[in-house]
């Protein structure tokens, strides 16, 4: 059982790489694995070929703005339950929850606890957990209480992203975020960017376990707004993400 999360520069990879981890686990029979859309402008759903309805944070609205009748009978803490279970898309070999918008102004901590109990829990009945975010780290803190066994942190091939990366890993250092591992993934990069990136990498110390590739069948298919679960097996992307997967899954 393992749990992972992504985090780096906005526009880098993360979903399309908590998509490709999907479809990997899909295909070993890995599964059922939970996926969740920590992203408030979420579209793993898309990515993952799911129509995303309710998610948990409009789910979190209804039951707690004040001015809503709970159905008879049901605490607030039954119907949270009840909505997130709702807000849970289910496909083959996998569960989707999609958080949608973030707390906002006024942060209903208790509906928030609840939720992040209630994940605790669903996150018992899968095999894996596959967690896409937003650029910034602070839900990964909030929305679970659960350890992350491995933090992918990724970059884009410039040395701006690779900068940044090297922020978030200090970030997540500073909050003291219950991860196991983090490991460095080098998206979009060609040979020869990532020779020339290397040094900088080195430099920075960052625990490189991937370069991924440019993939020109990948992007046909974001851009066709079809699911990355389609992409074969010798994909550019697929073939460079497995060793990876096979080393962070084993077990
Ligand atoms: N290895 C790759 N080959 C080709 N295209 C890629 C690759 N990785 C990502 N992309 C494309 O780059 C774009 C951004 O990727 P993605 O949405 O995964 O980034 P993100 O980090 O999740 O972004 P955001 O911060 O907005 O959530 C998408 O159009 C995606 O299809
Ligand atoms: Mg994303």
């Amino acid at each position: 059982m393992a749990t992972i999360a992504v985090a780096g520069k906005g526009g880098t990879g993360k979903t399309t790489i908590c998509a490709l981890a999907v479809r990997y686990l899909v295909n070993k029979g890995e599964t059922p694995v939970l996926c969740v859309d920590a992203d408030p402008n979420s579209n793993l759903g898309q990515t993952l070929g799911l129509e995303v309805g309710i998610t948990v944070g409009s789910a979190r609205e209804q039951g707690f703005s004040g001015n809503r009748e709970l159905p008879s009978g049901m605490t607030k803490d039954d119907f949270v339950q009840y909505k997130v279970q709702e807000a849970l898309a289910e496909s083959e070999g996998f569960d989707l929850l999609t958080m949608g918008r973030p707390e906002g102004a006024g942060c209903y901590c208790f509906a928030n606890n609840i939720i992040r109990r209630y994940m605790d829990e669903l996150a018992d009945d899968y095999r894996h957990v596959v967690m896409d975010n937003e650029a910034g780290l602070e839900h990964l803190s909030r929305r679970t209480t659960r350890k992350t066994d491995v933090l992918l942190v990724v970059s884009d091939a410039g040395i701006r992203g690779v900068g940044a990366a090297r922020n978030v890993i200090d970030l997540a250092a500073e909050m003291e975020l219950d991860v196991g591992e983090v490991l460095f993934v080098l998206n979009r990069a060609g040979e020869e960017a990532r020779a020339a990136l290397m040094p900088e990498i080195e430099k920075l110390e960052l625990p490189l376990a991937a370069v991924l590739p440019d993939d020109p069948g990948l992007f046909e298919l974001e851009v066709a707004g079809r699911s990355l679960l389609e992409l074969d097996d010798d994909a550019p992307s697929v073939d460079a993400a497995t060793p990876l997967f096979d080393k962070i899954f084993a077990t």
